[in-house]
């Protein structure tokens, strides 16, 4: 990915995160994810007044990004005030399309805290292999 590409992925992020709704938490995070064509699909995360149906800004991403028919991706980045690290659901569905692709963690000004992969996050993931796939 070029600079002025991860730079309008970063802004896309930063943009994302000003749509979270995360009145219970009040900790907003933004994701963009860059599909293999140049598309980027964005997520906030979205709580819920019963909790458990919250769902995080990356797995809003990906999946509003499958479901419009894309499966490869080159990077995400995920938007967080202190540069905070994706949790481990949203590491496993990464994993399922995205082991190779860059995964950018940055803070609330857009500054790279963690430059990886979808496989360095979550090493040994049980994936499609598992199940003859
Ligand atoms: N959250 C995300 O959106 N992504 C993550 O990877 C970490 C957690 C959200 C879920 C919840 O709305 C809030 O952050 C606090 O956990």
């Amino acid at each position: 990915m070029g600079k002025r590409t991860q730079q309008a992925l970063i802004e896309a992020a930063l943009a994302a995160r000003e749509q979270a709704y995360a009145p219970y938490s009040g900790y907003q995070v933004g994701a963009a994810l860059l599909a293999s064509d140049g598309t980027i699909f964005t997520g906030c995360n979205i709580e819920n007044a019963a909790y458990t149906p919250t769902v995080c800004a990356e797995r809003v991403a990906i999946f509003k990004a499958v479901s419009e028919g894309y499966r490869d991706f080159a990077a995400i980045a995920v938007a967080t005030a202190d540069g905070g690290s994706p949790c481990g659901v949203c590491r496993q569905v990464m994993s399922e399309f995205m082991l190779d692709a860059q995964v950018l963690i940055v803070d609330g000004e857009g500054t790279v805290v963690v430059d990886t992969t979808g496989r360095d996050l979550l090493p040994f993931a049980f994936g499609p292999e598992n199940l003859d796939r």
